[in-house]
Parts: C-alpha cells; sequence; structure tokens
C-alpha cells in the first residue's frame, strides 16, 4: 500500500499574470504548501511526475480562459500530465487504478503540484515502453486530432488546411491524418518551422512570412481539394485561409494564439460562395460525440511514443515558474516545456 503526505508542494497564481514579458512576473506566483487534496469515489490521487505547459495554461493565468478569470486567487495551476496513482477513493475502478502510472488531465487545474486529485475515468494508463514525458501530453492534443480527423472523415474532406501547423498538436495531426488517408496542408509564419516540418516528412507547407502565400496556399487547397481548416491563430490569418480555400469549405476556430478575433472574413466568401467559419472545443466535441470514448482513448494510449508523441525539450522544477514560462513562450514551436514537480 502507498504512502503519500498529508501535506504538498503546489504552484499557486496569486496574481493574474499581465503578460509573460512583464519583468515582475514571478511575482504572479508562490509555491505554497497545502493540504494533499481529499478524494471522492471516483476519483485517484496522482503522484505528479511530468506536467507540460499549454497555451491553454498561458490564457488561464491571464484568467481569459473559461471561468479563469472569475476564480478567486490563489488558484491552482496546470492541466494535464502524468504521474503514478498512489490513493483510490472507493469505486472498484478508481481501486483498480492504484500503483499504475497514468497520464490525465486536472480539472479544473492543479497537475502543477506534487500530487493531484482526478476523476479516474479522465486517466489513460501507459504501457511500459511509454515514459512520463511521453504521457505528460496524452489528453488534450492527441484527443483534439483524432477528433480532427473524425470530422476530416465524416465531412469526406481530402485535405486539411491547418494553421499554427508546426505546433506539438500540428506535428500529431500530420501523422495522424496520413495513417488515415487524410491530406493535411500546414500554414507556419517562420521558414524555420516550414524546415522542421518538411524534415519530419510533410508534403505541404505554406509560410504566412512570404509575400505570395495567400497564392501559393491557393494553388493547393484547390488542387487537393481542401474543404476543411482548423485554425489555431486567429486574427486576419482566419478570413486569409478561408478566401485561400474553394467554394463550400468550412473553417474551425479552436485557439486564439494572436490574441486576436476572426477577421477578414470576406462577405462574398459566406453569402455566394456558401463558406462557414464555425468553432471547436474537445470538451463540447466529446461530449456530443457518444459511443467510443474507451476505443478512442485506448488506440491514443498506443500510440503515445509514436503518432502522438510529444517532446519536452526541457523541464522545470515548481519553484522556476516565470522562467519556466517564459522559455515556453519565447519559443513556443520548439517542443514543449514542462514542470517536474520533484526535481
Ligand atoms: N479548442 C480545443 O479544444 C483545443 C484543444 C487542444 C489544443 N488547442 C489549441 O491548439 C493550439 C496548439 O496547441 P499546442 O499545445 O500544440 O501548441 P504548442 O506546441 O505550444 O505550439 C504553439 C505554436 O503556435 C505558434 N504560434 C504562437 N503564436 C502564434 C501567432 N501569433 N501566429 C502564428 N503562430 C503562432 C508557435 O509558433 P512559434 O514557434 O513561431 O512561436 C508554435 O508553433 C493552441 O492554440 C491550443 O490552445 C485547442
Amino acid at each position: 500500500m502507498s504512502t503519500y503526505p498529508t501535506t504538498m508542494r503546489a504552484l499557486m497564481l496569486i496574481n493574474r499574470v499581465k503578460s509573460f514579458a512583464q519583468p515582475d512576473l514571478e511575482s504572479c506566483f508562490e509555491v505554497q504548501e497545502v493540504p494533499v487534496p481529499a478524494l471522492e469515489a471516483d476519483q485517484v490521487l496522482v503522484k505528479v511526475a511530468c506536467s507540460p505547459i499549454n497555451p491553454s495554461n498561458l490564457s488561464q493565468l491571464k484568467g481569459q480562459y473559461g471561468d479563469f478569470g472569475k476564480m478567486p486567487l490563489p488558484q491552482f495551476t496546470g492541466g494535464e500530465g502524468s504521474g503514478t496513482v498512489v490513493a483510490a477513493g472507493e469505486s472498484a475502478y478508481a481501486q483498480s487504478l492504484v500503483g499504475k502510472r497514468v497520464g490525465t488531465v486536472a480539472q479544473p487545474a492543479g497537475m502543477w503540484a506534487e500530487y493531484v486529485a482526478v476523476s479516474a475515468t479522465a486517466c489513460i494508463p501507459l504501457t511500459d515502453e511509454t515514459t512520463f514525458e511521453d504521457g505528460a501530453s496524452c489528453f488534450v492534443n492527441p484527443l483534439t486530432v483524432v477528433a480532427f480527423v473524425e470530422i476530416a472523415l465524416a465531412k469526406s474532406a481530402k485535405t486539411i488546411v491547418h494553421t499554427a501547423g508546426a505546433s506539438a498538436l500540428g506535428k500529431m495531426l500530420l501523422r495522424h491524418a496520413k495513417n488515415n488517408g487524410v491530406k493535411v496542408i500546414a500554414v507556419v509564419r517562420r521558414q524555420e518551422q516550414a524546415n522542421a516540418l518538411k524534415d519530419i516528412g510533410a508534403e505541404y507547407v505554406v509560410d504566412t512570412s512570404s509575400d505570395d502565400w495567400q497564392n501559393q496556399l491557393e494553388k493547393l487547397a484547390t488542387e487537393l481539394e481542401a474543404t476543411l481548416a482548423f485554425d489555431a491563430v486567429c486574427g486576419t490569418t482566419a478570413g486569409a485561409v478561408l478566401s485561400a480555400m474553394p467554394a463550400n469549405s468550412e473553417i474551425f476556430v479552436y485557439g486564439s494564439l494572436s490574441g486576436e478575433g476572426v477577421s477578414g472574413v470576406s462577405p462574398r466568401d459566406l453569402v455566394f460562395l456558401n463558406k462557414k467559419v464555425s468553432g471547436f472545443w474537445l470538451v463540447k466535441y466529446l461530449g456530443q460525440r457518444g459511443a467510443g470514448m474507451v476505443e478512442m482513448v485506448d488506440s491514443v494510449a498506443k500510440s503515445l511514443t509514436s503518432t502522438f508523441r510529444t517532446k519536452i525539450r526541457v523541464s522545470y522544477p515548481l519553484g522556476q515558474a516565470a522562467a519556466a514560462l517564459q522559455d515556453y513562450v519565447n519559443d513556443m514551436g520548439n517542443d514543449k516545456v514542462a514542470f517536474k514537480p520533484f526535481s
């Protein structure tokens, strides 16, 4: 039987972040000694090994994601990660996970801590060959990628246009879409990213730093019948991408890395060419998807070292929050930065 302490170190947000470049960023965070959470019947206690920084965490720390801006401070931090189940509530399924290495997600937050209480059904047991680093990003991005390809297949789309194409999610999408016979046109903002994607086998990449990028995208989207796009950038990129796509195309906005709203959508595209702008949120998609969740999660668990692999380039202890966040923000496309609470 595992033993664990009654208190733990947790990285708490004590002041909302205004900008990740603010000189006093460190003053927004404090590592506090707090009680180890009590468990409900269907929960398990995970000793956290590794937890990445995701774009959604940046929005949460600024109070701009869901209800985070309304939640009182100090606030727990961190969304997904991996670790070992050291205790469980009374439910049989929760009990069955004790001692297992899992990837998981904390609701609404709490992974940047030594221990976290999570729902047993939000745990994906890791295979023996999956390291804690491989398993730390096993939920949000992989399931989103599975969803994107499911949407493409359901709509009989031959090709997906994907912005922020060099993101961790973008690299997974290239592999998973190919496995399912769907092509991807990756839209990136720097030549280095275009080169990096080509190095890992991307066939179609458009770099928005080129003056001619919209023409290049239009030519490719027409040739490859790309009628479906997923956009994580927003701003004028969303409208420009939709304009470059054929009639009857649909763009799903699923992030706002530019920090801007959707702009530049041409009324001609909407009115005469029957194009559409929609939204995608994984939580809502999974809620509506119905049967097959177990198979979906199982297929992700088996491919965390291949199709759904996320590389972690560096990890930090909880006490170096500002350094970790600035490192991530300054080089987001270069694999993930993570916290390891026991390092
Ligand atoms: N809606 C949902 O349910 C859902 C689910 C999962 C993920 N997401 C979203 O998916 C996106 C990717 O997540 P991730 O974890 O894969 O990200 P990541 O690995 O941290 O990579 C972020 C990427 O975005 C690029 N980027 C940042 N700011 C940009 C801007 N203003 N214009 C163009 N590109 C920009 C970066 O390029 P540089 O190297 O040039 O900085 C980098 O390639 C995020 O927006 C996240 O919120 C949404």
